[in-house]
């Protein structure tokens, strides 16, 4: 039975970074839907009835309480949601398909299309499907033949809306987006649907903001979105490779060039290398449509975005060694940060994974810190663990240790005291600051080598 308090009953299939976040800020803006969040993860979903979310972000449990048990509901019966909802939002994850045909590019899309025959399955009334998990081009042609091909009476309509929350800014993104993409099939049921969708976001987003477009367009707006941030990223950082040698700084390079409007500021922070679960996965994404559609060159435009990440991450670490005089064996060295940026306890492709597998080859002992993802960080090493120790106090992380690598740049690695930790660690003491937060000339007046990114090291010998 409908629940009459409600005018639209909305189901996500997904609770996790996407499902959980966006979903909450839906049911926060509009009272009159009902949200279910629905997942296979009993665990997570019992977590996201509590104080303790299963996910570290920012203002998200203050937003989840305005609705959680009012119009906001977890659940794992998703047989019973699908039949009441009108709309399924899908939000599962999308990983890399590791076998067969496009292996180690393509994405797998077994996860996806258990869903579209559960959903047909199940489904005794219309509905809208919105794609809301990052997908390849072509994705909703394919679902949609699932949808409808299976001679029900009821239809079904397949729509695109491709997430850009960034996490650690996931609230502030969903809030105040910088556009809501929608995109459907130009029929006239597909437009209808689209504008169902969009009249869900019309609730608190300006209209002019809300951009729809026909489908293909929109799931490949989403993969070059994301191509083009990580591209931003690895030119920044090939040109911190140029810095190191030349005594350039990279800081004022990003800086000079980033005032050209054109350019733009943003963006431009060189590092360590970029993580997350997405840039690699959508770019890899991309560069297999390409290849499938014998457009190799463009493919190997796209696929040396991320050759440059991973040459970024291996010059830290040879960095590393070759200034601890090339050996590192039984050194203590202190990672501060193991999430794959700030204000999040995500490690998914964090460049600290690559780091620490790399000083655990020369046999280092590695101790990490991080607020918020020590738990991550365990699970991901679990199979190094004789080389690495996990330590919440920075202070004792550090504590006779050779060298200091900062991976994240969480606030609080800026304002420790580092002359107590400096007095604490083995001589001479390195600090290798993957993420170029500190002032380097304070640290190395203190006694420290100093090793920026794409600035000249500052060294005592
Ligand atoms: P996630 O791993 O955090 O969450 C996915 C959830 O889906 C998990 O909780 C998993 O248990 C659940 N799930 C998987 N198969 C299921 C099934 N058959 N039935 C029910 N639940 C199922 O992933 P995420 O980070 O939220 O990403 C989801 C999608 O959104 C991906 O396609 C990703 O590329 C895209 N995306 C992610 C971000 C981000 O910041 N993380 C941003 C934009 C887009
Ligand atoms: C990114 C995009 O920004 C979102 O728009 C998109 O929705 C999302 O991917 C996705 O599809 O999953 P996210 O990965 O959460 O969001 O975080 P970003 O802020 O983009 O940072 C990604 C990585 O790049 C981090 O490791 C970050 O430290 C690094 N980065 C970012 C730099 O090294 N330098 C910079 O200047 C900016």
């Amino acid at each position: 039975m409908p629940d009459k308090r409600f005018n639209k009953n909305i189901l996500c299939i997904g609770a996790g970074y996407v499902g959980g976040p966006t979903m909450a800020m839906i049911a926060a803006k509009c009272p009159q839907y009902k949200i279910t969040v629905a997942d296979t993860n009993e665990e997570k979903i019992k977590a996201w009835q509590t104080e303790n979310l299963p996910i570290y972000e920012p203002g998200l449990l203050e937003v989840v309480k305005k609705s959680r048990d009012r119009n906001l509901f977890f659940s794992t019966d998703i047989e019973e949601n699908i039949k009441k909802a009108d709309i399924i939002f899908v939000s599962v994850n999308t990983p890399t398909k590791m076998y067969g045909i496009g292996a180690g590019k393509t994405a797998d899309l077994q996860f996806w299309e258990k869903i579209a025959r559960d959903i047909v399955r199940i489904a005794d009334s219309d509905k809208i499907i919105v794609e809301k998990s990052t997908l390849p081009v072509r994705t909703a042609e394919a679902m949609e033949r699932i949808f409808n091909g299976m001679n029900k009476k009821i239809h079904f309509d397949v729509v695109s809306n491709p997430e850009f929350l960034a996490e650690g800014t996931a609230i502030s993104d969903l809030e105040n987006p910088d556009r809501i993409l929608i995109g459907s099939r130009e029929t006239e049921s597909g437009r209808i649907a689209r504008e169902k969708i969009v009249e869900i976001y019309a609730n608190w987003i300006p209209r002019d903001k809300i951009i729809t477009c026909d489908i293909w367009s929109s799931e490949l707006s989403k993969l070059v979105a994301n191509a083009f941030l990580a591209q931003r990223i690895s030119s920044i950082n090939s040109i911190s490779a140029l810095c190191e040698k030349t005594e350039a700084d990279i800081a004022k390079v990003a800086r000079a060039i980033g005032m050209d409007s054109r350019i733009g500021p943003k963006f431009l922070n060189a590092s360590v290398g970029f993580g997350g679960s997405c840039f690699k996965k959508d770019i890899l994404n991309l560069v297999y449509i390409c290849e499938y559609y014998g457009l190799h060159e463009v493919a190997q435009y796209w696929e040396n975005v991320v050759k440059i990440n991973e040459y970024q991450e291996e010059r830290f670490v040879q960095k590393m060694i070759h200034a601890m005089f090339n050996t590192i064996a039984h050194k203590r060295i202190a990672l501060f940060g193991f999430a794959f940026k700030a204000n999040t306890g995500d490690t998914r492709e964090s460049p600290a994974i690559y780091i620490t597998r790399k000083l655990a080859e020369e046999r280092a002992h590695v101790v990490i810190n991080d607020p918020e993802s020590l738990r991550n960080a365990a699970q991901d090493l679990k199979d190094i663990r004789e080389y690495v120790e996990f330590e919440t106090d920075p202070y004792k992380a550090s504590q006779e240790a050779h060298a200091i690598a900062i991976m994240t740049e969480w606030e609080l690695y800026k304002t420790l005291d580092y002359k107590k930790i400096y007095k604490r660690m083995e001589k001479p003491a390195f600090l290798f600051d993957g993420r170029n937060i500190l002032d380097h000339q304070e640290i190395y007046e203190i006694g420290f080598n100093v090793y920026p990114i794409g600035k000249p090291a500052l060294t005592h010998f």
